[in-house]
């Protein structure tokens, strides 16, 4: 009896929320649900802040929220991949540096899984993709390999967060678990959930995915800052001695999350967050790009650049907006802990997409066409409020292949090429005879375990560990 007038008393404080939102809507099925998914639903509407979200309806949702393109838009200093003459000892200088960090424990590695991963029609975690040329090795488990073979280097601990959201977080520690953590201590892997956001519909009311449940969806990448404080990871970080985050998505498997050079110039040149890069492919390229508005460093984001200056070019003929964010960062906590308040927010981008949903008659719609809007934040946003953020540019066959489709650019096809060459490419560096095809293409498969190897260099004193290669060999190296 008590639990149900405690239902009921929540059900009053709900509804007038929701009445202030024009969003009763979502309590019109509540009477016909049993008490758990009464509270189900309850618990869900109750976690989320219908004022806020009732200003963002009105601006994001009803109206287009127009992404301010700065007057004065430049691309952005970039430190180059090869040092010029004057930069040569800096680099060298910071490499020294970034190695004395790494060893110190004050850098940790951090993986953003929360997305939903729709366009590569996985279902499941992304980081469960087995994405190895050879061996059928998943992305968690190259992160994870890597990770150990850098504290085996380095004798120390480096602990590794992973950011999921509700949607994947027990499938995810499940997994990891499984597979025993890939042989990092458990205590050193740290998952945490992202915050979810309600997707709304051409009209701005939220969609409810079942009577009893909203439709849900995360809040962007650009939630992991919020996220990383609410969930107490950076008070974990602080206590673990960690300094510098290493950010990097879960869908590029040649991320170099322990490069010095990156780590030792983003603390030389005091920079809060730094970002790598490389130039475009093409004009329309889909990544962000790494540019100066109005002094500040930021990404605009492809679907944001006008076309005229995607195309620009410099008086030279090259391209002038060129530097591809290839969403590889490096945080200082302390830019965090300090940026990061009660009413902290980065700006909220508008995404339209196919989500299923309860109409008006309680039936179940499987939308054929985008039907609603989703609210996300991009972690790039944070750029603007970092103090003196640097901008390195890398080699993006060493680094960056992404997985993000299932067919054509960016898919698993074409990062298990890329994986492929960089690993014939560190043979062949290493003195060890790789058989090509004519058109130069390697005849044989191989993959690298980061137990084997994480850098070219590394590969040299191993190189009488690999066994001579005929045509057509697939082997793995670990
Ligand atoms: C992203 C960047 C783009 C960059 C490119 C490089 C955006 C909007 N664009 O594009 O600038 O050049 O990568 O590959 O980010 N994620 C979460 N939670 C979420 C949403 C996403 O953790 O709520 C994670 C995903 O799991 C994934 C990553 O963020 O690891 C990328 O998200 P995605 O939406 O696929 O970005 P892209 O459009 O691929």
């Amino acid at each position: 009896m008590a639990k149900q007038s405690s239902l009921k008393e929540r059900h009053e404080r709900v509804y007038r929320a929701l009445m202030e939102a024009n969003q009763e809507h979502l309590l019109r099925w509540f009477d016909e649900l049993d008490h758990t998914r009464q509270a189900h639903l309850l618990d869900e509407l109750e976690s989320l802040s219908w004022q806020t979200l009732a200003t963002l309806v009105k601006t994001h949702v009803l109206g287009r929220p127009h992404v301010e393109i700065p007057v004065s838009l430049e691309p952005a200093d970039v430190y180059p991949h090869q040092p010029t003459d004057d930069l040569r000892d800096r680099y060298e200088e910071a490499r020294r540096l970034g190695r004395e960090l790494i060893a110190a424990g004050k850098v940790a590695a951090f993986t953003v899984a929360g997305g939903q991963g729709t366009r590569l029609g996985f279902d499941g975690p992304k980081g469960q993709v087995e994405v190895t040329p050879v061996g059928n090795k998943s992305l968690f488990w190259i992160f994870a390999e890597t990770i150990k073979a850098v504290r085996e280097r380095y004798g120390v601990p480096i602990p590794w967060y992973i950011m999921t959201s509700p949607a994947n977080h027990r499938q995810t520690l499940d997994y990891l678990q499984a597979n025993d953590f890939f042989g990092l201590p458990e205590a050193e892997v740290s998952l945490f959930s992202q915050a979810m956001l309600p997707a709304f519909d051409g009209q701005g009311r939220a969609l409810l995915a079942e009577k009893y449940r909203l439709a849900l969806a995360p809040d962007g990448h650009g939630g992991s800052l919020k996220a990383l404080v609410a969930s107490g990871a950076l008070r974990d970080m602080q206590k673990r001695g960690i300094e510098i985050i290493s950010y990097f998505q879960v869908d590029n498997p040649l991320v170099k999350p322990f490069d010095p050079l990156f780590v030792g110039l983003h603390v030389t040149t005091g920079s809060e967050m730094s970002s790598k890069v490389s130039p475009k492919v093409d004009d329309l390229e889909k990544v962000g790009n790494m540019c100066k508005g109005d002094g500040k460093v930021m990404v605009i984001e492809y679907s944001d650049l006008p076309d005229e200056l995607a195309h620009a070019r410099n008086a030279d003929g090259t391209r002038k907006f060129n530097a591809g964010s290839l969403a590889i960062h490096m945080l200082d906590v302390s830019f965090i802990q300090r940026i990061v308040g009660d009413t902290f927010e980065l700006p909220y981008r508008r995404a339209e997409k196919k989500v299923p949903f309860v109409d008006d008659h309680g039936l179940s719609v499987e939308p054929e066409s985008s039907n609603a809007v989703k609210l996300e934040m991009f972690v790039f946003d944070a750029l603007p409020l970092a103090e003196n953020p640097l901008v390195l540019e890398v080699d993006r066959a060493e680094e960056f292949s992404p997985v993000k489709n299932a067919t054509g650019v960016d898919s698993l096809e074409s990062s298990m090429r890329d994986q492929n060459s960089r690993a014939c490419r560190w043979l062949e560096a290493a003195g060890v005879n790789v058989p090509r095809k004519p058109d130069g293409e390697p005849d044989v498969i191989v993959t690298i375990a980061p137990s084997f190897a994480t850098d070219a260099e590394d590969v040299k004193p191993k190189s009488s560990l690999v066994p001579a290669l005929k045509s057509g060999d697939r082997i793995v190296l670990e």
